[in-house]
């Protein structure tokens, strides 16, 4: 028994859905049939070797800073579904990696991007969270905005004296919407060119219709390094020891399919419902009921269940400190909100449930694994030829960083990237 709190709670049901159709479900069946393979052999998806990666890339506070400015300013970040802004004139604020964000939704339906940060004298705009309104007004002087970040209102105007209030606009941060997510950059200027990013995985993510989705909960969660939390999500070798009360009842430890696709992956687990459906003819399966998938975005949005009727989405980012991250979880249905008290308790027991699992498990484990790094004599951390979701994340990390290196500075060697031993 782990030292980690299990919890003993009722486990949410996994209610299958009919999204999959044409090409979707074809590849949902040939997922479902290297899935078969390995619950028969006993086998997973292998890496084709062990990979290490060096303590050093968990800990070193100038790597740290430089995979911030390298990698999360520079990259498309998805920082909201699109059902998070489901009405004209509603917003979403967030802290990201030290930046606070609004995410607006205009009367016209349009959405916008913008520092979250009074062009006064740099107050908070609004409070984290999600909100509706007409226009974000500062609670310091009450200057206000449209909701495009036009500056419209100033208190007092006539007292305050003339100035150019067409340079007092938001200052608005790049942003796309794109197969019900919000992508957007933390850098001013930059250009998304989206297609490129999504690549191959754009498919994969349309397929999930998460635009057509409601979202029923949002809740922060603290943890530790935001490598060590994202780890957890892309392997499924510590079902049996680390969640032997909760996920290991409901999917197979150690049974695992990987794909890459670019920066993104996508990990799927047996459920244990396969093992009823062996033999049985292909065109009577039901992917959605016997194999659990992780859709990940890079870095570390995660669509658990993406073809159930219900799904936890989770997106853990680092705070300005390397031993921390903030992660944003959310439950997303598919079918309107139920209304009655006994369909409303159903989803706050799934909501606690992932809440509880995620944190007083994986979490509070990880915040294990950060201690341990920073004090062991090893200097590598080691991943399995079966944990091919993690090692292909810690690649992509690497490289990455990298590569906005030499985008910003035109020399890599000019700062101090992570450590690799391996490519
Ligand atoms: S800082 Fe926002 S109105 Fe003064
Ligand atoms: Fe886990």
């Amino acid at each position: 028994m782990s030292e980690t709190a299990q919890t003993e709670a009722v486990i949410p049901a996994y209610l299958p859905s009919d999204i999959l159709n044409g090409a979707a479900r074809d590849e949902a069946i040939s997922m479902m049939r290297r899935l078969v393979a390995h619950t028969k052999n006993k086998t997973t998806d292998q890496a084709e070797a062990p990979y290490l990666e060096p303590a050093a890339n968990y800990l070193d506070e100038e790597i740290f800073k430089n995979e911030i400015e390298l990698i999360f300013k520079r990259i498309p970040l998805p920082l909201a579904l699109s059902c998070e802004l489901p009405n004209k004139n509603s917003y979403k604020a967030i802290e990201v990696v030290g930046v606070p964000v609004v995410i607006t939704r205009d009367s016209k339906g349009e959405v916008h991007a913008m520092l979250n940060v009074c062009r006064h004298r740099g107050a908070l705009i609004c409070q984290a969270g999600h909100g509706e309104s007409r226009a974000l007004t500062c609670q310091y002087h009450a200057w206000s905005y449209g909701m495009d970040g036009e500056l419209k209102g100033i208190y007092g105007e006539s007292t305050f004296g003339d100035f150019d209030k067409s340079e007092r606009n938001l200052i608005t941060l790049p942003v796309v919407e794109k197969h019900g997510v919000v992508f957007v950059c933390l850098t001013p200027g930059l250009e998304i060119d989206i297609d490129s990013w999504l690549g191959d995985f754009a498919p994969v993510l349309e397929s999930l219709k998460l635009a057509e989705c409601h979202l029923f909960s949002s809740r922060m969660m603290p943890g530790p390094n935001w490598k060590v939390a994202i780890e957890g999500y892309l392997e499924g070798y510590h079902f049996a020891s680390l969640h032997a009360n909760t996920v290991f009842k409901t999917n197979l430890s150690n049974t695992a399919i990987f794909d890459g696709f670019g920066p993104h992956e996508r990990v799927s687990f047996a459920l244990r419902e396969i093992e009823n459906h062996l033999d049985d003819p292909e065109d009577t399966w039901d992917p959605t009921a016997n194999v659990g998938t992780i859709n990940w975005l890079f870095p570390g949005f995660s669509i658990a269940g993406g073809w159930r009727q219900r799904m936890a989405i989770g997106f853990p980012l680092p705070t300005t400190n390397v031993n921390e991250s903030m992660t944003e979880q959310r439950i997303l249905v598919r079918t309107p909100i139920p209304e009655d008290e006994a369909g409303r308790h159903e989803l706050e027991v799934m909501r606690d449930w992932f809440y509880d699992v995620t944190y007083g498990e994986d979490y509070i484990t990880g915040y294990g694994v950060q201690k341990g790094v920073a004090v062991t004599t090893d200097k590598t951390q080691i991943f399995g030829r079966n944990e091919p979701g993690v090692q292909y994340v810690h690649r992509t990390i690497n490289r990455l960083a990298k590569e906005g290196a030499e985008a910003v500075y035109g020399d890599a060697s000019k700062v101090k990237l992570p450590v690799v031993l391996q490519d």
